[in-house]
């Protein structure tokens, strides 16, 4: 394990954050390279090394990945959904080619192994909604979601054709509080705690009934990990794995919240991220991810929003 060397790229946002910081626990904070155009803050400034990287700039991706030897890498960069209805050229761009830039490096065996994040946007209208299972219609109405099953295909492709060992999670919205999303459907419902203990009371851009699947960030990076230090002939599926914890709608998120704190009041006025999740499934089937590699979450709805609420007090500073 200590000879691996891990570059996480895309890692000030919301799950590179938290995902650099267990890495660098298993690891070593020396062997675990956060990368990004934002320089990070704290811990994992503190904890390791960074590297300025813009993943667009291929030569420079390719000079530090040689230089530093890195074995691993965590590619965590994509416009996500909402963002990229508003830059659908930019948004395709950023995500395929930053996708092929990597690729081409764990064919050309300079890498040993790929994770690349799916996500439920790659499914769409068409697909069943109720427990939507692995192998399934898959028609993604956004530019983010034909980037992710394209980006899925892909992986399947190289794998398959040229031997590579390259692994995906079709993660679902996720829910942190040590850093802020970036722009995608299901921001709500980490924004939702902020106003909750800032304001008291919190407007929704998605309907009381839109009910799409969710996790708790600690989940999320231990299934993460755990994917990727299976054994690869667990690793039977190649696209990505359905991965699934719960599901909830900002009705039933918000009457979890009240009662912690029984004032609170929300109310909704759904934007053009409203159509988006409409056209993404309810609740996720993650069979195969539970037979393939051991996948089992921990957190509930109600354990998460305590686990929540407590630490955006702290960090807040709210009594
Ligand atoms: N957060 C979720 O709920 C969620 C759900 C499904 C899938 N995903 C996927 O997981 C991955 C990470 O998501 P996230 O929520 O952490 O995203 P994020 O937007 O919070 O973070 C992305 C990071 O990439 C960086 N970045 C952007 N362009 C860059 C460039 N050219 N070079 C280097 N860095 C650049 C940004 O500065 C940012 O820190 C993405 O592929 C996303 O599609 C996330």
């Amino acid at each position: 394990m200590a000879t691996e060397k891990i570059l996480v790229i895309g890692s000030s946002g919301q799950i590179g954050t938290e995902l650099v910081m267990a890495l660098r626990g298993i690891y070593g904070g020396a062997n675990v390279y956060a990368s990004d155009l934002r320089k990070p803050e704290g811990e994992v400034l503190e904890t390791g090394p960074f590297v300025a990287l813009n993943v667009m700039d291929r030569s420079a991706l390719n000079e530090t990945i040689k230089s530093l030897k890195i074995t691993q890498v965590y590619h965590l960069v994509a416009m996500l959904s909402a963002t990229a209805e508003k830059f659908p050229e930019k948004g395709w761009d950023l995500n395929m080619k930053s996708f092929f830039y990597v690729m081409e490096l764990l064919r050309e065996g300079v890498l040993k192994k790929v994770y690349w994040p799916s996500s439920i946007a790659a499914f769409g209208p068409t697909t069943p909604r109720l427990d939507t299972p692995q192998h399934t219609i898959m028609d993604p109405s956004t530019v983010y979601g034909i980037s992710k099953l394209s980006g899925e295909l892909w992986c399947q492709y190289y794998h398959d054709k040229y031997n590579v060992d390259v692994r995906s999670i079709r993660y679902p919205g996720l829910i942190s509080w040590k850093s802020e999303p970036g722009g995608g459907t299901t921001d709500y419902a980490v924004d939702i705690f902020y106003k909750a203990l800032q304001e008291g009371k919190f407007t929704s851009f998605l309907s009381a009934k839109t009910t799409l699947p969710m996790m708790y960030m600690p989940d999320a990076i231990r299934g993460t990990i755990d994917l990727m230090e299976a054994p690869a002939d667990k690793v039977k599926l190649r696209s990505g794995y359905n991965f699934a914890a719960f599901s909830f709608d900002p009705e039933t998120l918000a009457a979890s919240i009240k009662k912690h704190i029984p004032n609170f009041e929300i109310d909704y006025a759904p934007d053009f991220r409203q159509h988006i999740a409409e056209g993404w499934p309810q609740s996720i089937n993650d069979t195969v991810a539970r037979e393939h590699w051991g996948w089992k979450p921990e957190f509930t709805l109600d354990k998460m929003v305590e686990d929540m609420l407590m630490n955006l007090r702290v960090k807040l500073k709210i009594k």
